[in-house]
């Protein structure tokens, strides 16, 4: 399927350099976790630790919710919880993209019932267009338009992970959804 460059890996570098520095003057003391939500945002995790200059501890969640689709499946899961305990630490969400919202609605509404001091979330990317959801992203790499993205760690179908630039994939297939009303919070 054909890749057509969105970012670039200069860009995103820059970007994420921006966001480390932005993190340091927010949180100038106590513990701060940073949780990556797994897969997609291995990369972007992994990066902006090292923009980030003050001591922080890394940590992962999976999430299971769109299977092999484009689209949301409405159905959030834990598939890995956390090793550690995030109560009066401050915490900050990793993700690579917030699209429908309902991933971090869920995610947030978990992580706040343990009690940490903060709770924030960090996304390289946002898709308003999309939301079903509002969600408070604290720092936002880069907004996109409604379009499905892939690389620096977004899949489709699992492939395109290691691409260095944020990719549109275009395709003939319809575009994703999630406006149906079946959506369902647990
Ligand atoms: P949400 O619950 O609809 O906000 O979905 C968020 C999750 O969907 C992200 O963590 C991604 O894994 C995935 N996702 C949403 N949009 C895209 C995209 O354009 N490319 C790849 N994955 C996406
Ligand atoms: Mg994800």
């Amino acid at each position: 399927m054909p890749l057509r460059s969105l970012i670039s890996e200069q860009q995103i570098r820059e970007r994420i350099a921006e966001m480390g520095a932005a993190i340091d003057r927010d949180y100038p003391e106590g513990i701060l976790y940073l949780i990556c939500i797994l897969k997609g945002a291995t990369i972007f995790h992994a990066d902006l630790a090292r923009a980030i200059k003050r001591d922080a501890f890394l940590d992962f969640m999976g999430i299971s919710s769109y299977g092999l689709e484009k689209s949301t499946s409405g159905q959030v899961q834990v598939t890995k919880d956390l090793d550690i305990s995030i109560e009066g630490a401050h915490v900050l969400i990793v993700e690579d993209i917030v699209d429908s919202g309902v991933t971090l609605t869920y995610l947030t509404r978990v992580l706040a019932q343990r009690n940490p001091k903060s709770l924030a979330i960090a996304a390289l990317l946002d898709k308003p267009d999309r939301r079903l959801r509002p969600v408070d992203v604290k720092y936002v790499g880069f907004k996109i338009p409604d379009e499905f993205v892939v690389g620096y760690g977004l899949d489709y179908a699992q492939r395109y992970r290691n691409l260095r630039d944020v990719c549109v994939l275009e395709d003939a297939d319809t575009p994703a959804t999630t406006s149906d009303a079946s959506i369902q919070l647990t």
